[in-house]
């Protein structure tokens, strides 16, 4: 006999299986790259349970017993959760506190920094948003007296003991070692749930990834639904207990109504649809739309059939001037009406230029405010027009709030809003973000939304942000919250949906960017792949790394117990008959599922096709096809009745012995290739309805049989509920049931499929080379010696089983190594950019151009191409500052600016480097989402020049469409950018550029534009 060691031997040769220490070794090598864990702690974490669920339904009595001397107090009695919370932070805890728009998270902040300040030590609070930080700077002074402020143009104070700055400055103290990150003993995140933003949310994990050791977290979030595993990953990730504290109660629970009215006449049309326990008010909601159907019925008498719809403008008006009218009367303002267009706001005001909601002594506090507040600008800039026509809009108690509006205007609705003297404020989104501005009622215009790409209804997570502004505490009872029907009542599923869906999941939004990759391969303290790991979307396949483990060894010890098989004529050709019928399946497989995606095939397999299937669960088994749909990622579905055996269908019913068969059955080994017998039943033979796809079906045959598919279908469906299990199968059932068992006793080796080039007259050449490789290899299996074995089928099953065995190890091998991270290949290509351009050279190593991309936050390619292709240099500083502007402004449709030649030429250079770049990423195999020359926007080109050479703001305006806020908000930006390129024209001894770039700076900084806020005043 002959002993097989030869091919064991060939088969494993990536896994040395003799070296008994291997497993061990590839172990530690993962771990310590993964964790890079102090030695002496133990490797393995005692399990995972990094995030500990807070019971909050459990008051802390003995709060002040066990905290006897706060670091803070309060004027009110401080929640349940915010006991909790605090209790942790006592304890030198991290928390991720979870609770709803005003619930008062930002106690635990609070106490965060007085305890810092007893400690001596350092916090850190970041915001996404600037006008949020600038916020909190004022109310934290107030507070705690040594706080400073640092976002991408102010810097105050930058010693304080806590400091506010953007979530993105963090992140650039983390790259470059700052000092502030030592002292650190809290970093607070606050409206962490911006983690789910596309562009910005990967800043929020790199920080979090990059946070050291020592520093503690606070997380304050909107409710989330998965609190749990995000703090999971956050505590996997830096090795520490995250306790969460959730709750979903409202401090001042809200009422829901849909308001139909639309005239004097009509405005007591309130309908309460969800009440303040949460419960779903159907009658309500039918009086709504009893109510439009009336109007609608009277208006087609007067007007003809077509009723009046939404979007009138005229009808709009009448809408908000009768429920403002309301609302006034049942004292429920202030209001904040969440408008979600700029254009829809404004025309919204000015609608209501006739509605007077202030009072005259009102009236001169809010002018004496508003010009104390303005006194500061030039004259000509406190007569700009949007100023004015601001000041009409406030004396009448109406405020307008969004991104086109001038940032100091914005500021000063705010604070009005604050002191209760706007009565009514038109607002974007952001408006619903951290600032604590209650209001007593919420109106939203519309629940529609254009979010960057399409109109959708408003998410769950989105409406109850929002919402969560009305009730103010200790004032309101319960907040209002009104939807306004101008066009029809929307649909109820989707107002269920809406105000008492699950608000959206925290999800990871992790990308890689070019300053990322060249910031971790300079600073060298983690490795790009770590970042990888580490980050929150491979979370759940790095959470399972101790499992795979475990299971690697396992299937280790069995691997190695494998006994060599011992056969004459098996030890010949066994194995690659084994690889030939592996290959040949997996071939099969592809191929029928291109055939059966062609539109020919399509069209064959209507109900009546016969066809075999054979799958996990069913092999080699005779159905007819019933119908076919596609389902998501357009793969094809059909329902398909087979035949079956009558008592195992039965047990199929019973659930605990259908397990048990599935595993048995789906053990999806490699089966060798030869003539099969089509399955018969052995016991009474039965029908079963099965879904399955493309691959699943071995044979379309010719055949077709008669059927009628939706009485087949409705039958079984039908005996598949208990109360009709016993019930006989209908006629149509039967007679296929019968037709199929004919056709396969009669047709025992199984039966002619289509032939996809002669019946289907499928021509694709590719194609017909493959089905050519495939009879190749059908007909090449009977020259094999092992076939002739006597004990083929136990030595090809054993052969098999083994193999499956090794081809697990091999996949648990890649999962634990780098080479499985989803985003390995894009950091490969990125890293060939980089080389390409010359930012690393052949071992990584950072250049001075890679050095100078990492002083670049924003277009680091394209402005480091820019200054070393000397495109700078050559220009006066308010050109450049001019040209610069396209890589901040980010409005896509604007007015033409007129450009001077020098500018036209610098615009010209820009696109044709960007052609270059995107050239060179797309020849290194990258998959770009859109146009990258389409990321420059060259519309504020103009405006820019003319306010670098001094023009006036007044005159500036008139120069384009785009509104006032939306210039500041760019030149603000691009102050940043100067002093970005000023500090590479430093780094690579560049006087004359980094002279030009001071001037470009000095140029830009004055006036309105940089008008103070006031909340650092
Ligand atoms: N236990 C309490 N009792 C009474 N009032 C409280 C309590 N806790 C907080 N407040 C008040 O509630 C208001 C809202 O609090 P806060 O701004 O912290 O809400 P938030 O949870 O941060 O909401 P957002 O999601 O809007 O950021 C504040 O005016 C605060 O003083
Ligand atoms: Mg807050
Ligand atoms: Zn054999």
């Amino acid at each position: 006999m002959f002993n097989l060691v030869v091919f064991q031997k060939d088969s494993v040769k990536d896994i040395p299986l003799q070296k008994s220490d291997s497993l061990e070794n590839l172990v530690k090598i993962e771990e310590k790259s993964v964790w890079d864990e102090p030695i002496s702690k133990p490797v393995r974490a005692p399990k995972e349970e990094w995030a500990v669920d807070v019971d909050i339904n459990h008051p802390v009595h003995d709060f002040y017993k066990r905290i006897p001397d706060m670091a803070y107090k309060w004027p009110f009695e401080l929640d349940v959760f915010q006991k909790q919370s605090i209790l942790r932070l006592e304890n030198h805890d991290s928390v991720f506190v979870a609770a709803h728009t005003s619930a008062g998270k930002t106690v635990v902040a609070e106490y965060a920094i007085a305890l810092s300040l007893k400690n001596m030590t350092k916090t850190v609070y970041t915001s996404p948003i600037k006008a949020l930080s600038n916020q909190k700077y004022r109310d934290f002074k107030h507070t705690f007296g040594d706080v400073g402020l640092i976002t991408g143009d102010v810097q105050i104070n930058q010693t304080a003991s806590c400091l506010i700055m953007t979530t993105e400055i963090l992140r650039s103290m983390l790259y470059n070692g700052s000092d502030v990150i030592r002292d650190l003993e809290w970093v607070i995140f606050d409206e962490v749930h911006y983690i789910n933003d596309a562009e910005r949310g990967v800043v929020w994990e790199e920080v979090l990834i990059m946070l050291p050791q020592h520093v503690n977290i606070i997380l304050l979030s909107a409710t989330v639904p998965n609190t749990l595993e995000f703090a999971a990953w956050i505590g996997r990730t830096k090795r520490k207990k995250i306790y969460v504290v959730s709750t979903t109660k409202r401090p001042v629970p809200l009422e829901h109504y849909l308001y139909t009215g639309n005239s004097g006449k009509t405005s007591n049309e309130l309908f309460m649809i969800v009440d303040k326990h949460s419960q779903f008010l159907t009658l309500g909601y039918n009086k709504a739309l009893n109510a439009k159907k009336e109007r609608a019925s009277k208006s087609s008498q007067s007007f003809g059939p077509k009723g009046p719809k939404g979007g009138n403008p005229l009808q709009d008006k009448n809408v908000w001037i009768s429920v403002i009218d309301m609302l006034k009367k049942k004292d429920k303002l202030p209001v904040v009406a969440f408008t979600f267009s700029k254009r829809k706001i404004d025309e919204n005001a000015r609608n209501l230029s006739s509605m007077d909601l202030t009072t005259q002594k009102e009236k001169s506090e809010i002018h004496i405010f508003l010009h104390n507040a303005i006194k500061k600008l030039k004259a000509p800039d406190q007569q700009l027009p949007q100023v004015v026509q601001m000041e009409g809009y406030l004396k009448n108690g109406i405020g307008v709030h969004h991104s086109g509006i001038l940032p100091i205007l914005k500021e000063v609705v705010e604070m009005l809003f604050g002191k209760g003297l706007v009565k009514i404020l038109f607002a974007t989104e952001t408006f619903a973000m951290g600032v604590n501005m209650p209001a007593r009622t919420v109106v939203f215009d519309s629940i529609r939304k254009h979010d960057g790409t399409n109109f959708r209804d408003l998410l769950p997570g989105e409406y109850i942000q929002m919402a969560g502004r009305a009730g103010r505490r200790g004032l309101d009872t319960t907040g209002t919250v009104i939807v306004l029907c101008k066009g029809d009542v929307p649909e109820m599923s989707e107002l269920h949906k809406m105000m008492l869906g699950k608000p959206t999941k925290l999800e990871s939004q992790f990308r890689l960017t070019y300053s990322m990759i060249l910031n971790l391969l300079r600073v060298e303290q983690l490795r790009v792949e770590d970042m990888m790991k580490r980050s929150f979307s491979e979370f759940h396949q790095q959470k399972d790394l101790g499992k795979y483990k475990e299971k690697m060894e396992k299937l280790h010890t069995r691997i190695s117990q494998i006994e060599n098989i011992v056969c004459f004529l098996c030890s010949v050709d066994l194995e690659k008959y084994y690889e030939t019928c592996r290959d040949y399946g997996s071939l099969k497989k592809h191929l029928q599922e291109v055939v059966l995606s062609h539109p020919a095939a399509i069209k064959c397999m209507t109900a009546g096709r016969v066809v075999i299937i054979d799958n996990n669960t069913h092999k080699y088994v005779l159905g007819v096809v019933l119908n076919s749909s596609v389902g998501r990622n357009k793969e094809r579905n059909f329902t398909c009745l087979v035949i079956c055996d009558k008592n195992k269908s039965d047990s199929v019913q019973d659930k605990s012995g259908s397990e048990n068969k599935k595993s048995e059955q789906s053990e999806d080994l490699v089966m060798p290739v030869r003539k099969r017998q089509l399955y018969l039943p052995e016991g009474v033979p039965w029908h079963e309805l099965v879904q399955v796809k493309s691959g699943d079906i071995s044979t379309v045959t010719t055949k077709v049989v008669k059927v009628e598919a939706d009485k087949v279908i409705d039958n079984v469906k039908k005996r598949q509920i208990p109360r009709f299990k016993d019930d006989p199968p209908s006629q149509s059932v039967s007679v296929t049931t019968q037709e199929l068992l004919r056709i396969t006793e009669s047709n025992p080796d199984g039966l002619d499929g289509l032939d996809p080039l002669k019946d289907l007259h499928l021509r694709d050449i590719e194609l017909v080379e493959q089905f050519r490789s495939l009879k190749m290899i059908e007909d090449g299996l009977s020259k094999y010696q092992c076939i002739n074995c006597p004990r083929f089928d136990e030595h090809f099953r054993e052969h098999s089983r083994n193999m499956k065995l090794r081809d697990e190890y091999k996949h648990l091998k890649f999962l634990l190594s780098d080479e499985s991270l989803t985003l390995l290949p894009e950091y490969q290509q990125r890293v060939q950019v980089l080389k390409a351009l010359n930012y690393i050279d052949d071992n990584n190593t950072v250049q001075l151009k890679g050095r100078v991309a990492c002083e670049i936050s924003n277009h680091e390619l394209m402005i480091t191409e820019l200054v070393f292709e000397n495109v700078l240099t050559e220009l006066h500083p308010t050109e450049i500052a001019a040209l610069l502007s396209c890589v901040v402004f980010e409005q896509k449709k604007c007015s033409e600016p007129n450009l001077i030649d020098t500018l036209q030429e610098g615009k010209n250079r820009i696109l044709e480097i960007a052609g270059r770049i995107s050239d060179l990423q797309r020849q290194c195999g990258m998959e770009l989402a859109g146009d990258y020359e389409e990321e420059f926007k060259f519309g504020l080109m103009e405006v820019v020049f003319e306010w670098a050479r001094g023009m006036p703001f007044a005159d500036i305006t008139n120069l384009t469409d785009v509104q006032e806020g939306i210039i500041v908000r760019c030149i603000q930006r691009l102050h940043e950018t100067l002093r970005d390129v000023r500090n590479a024209a430093r780094i690579i001894g560049d006087p004359i550029l980094y002279q030009k770039m001071e001037e470009a700076s000095h140029m830009i900084k004055r006036d309105i534009v940089f008008a103070a806020s006031l909340y650092t005043q």
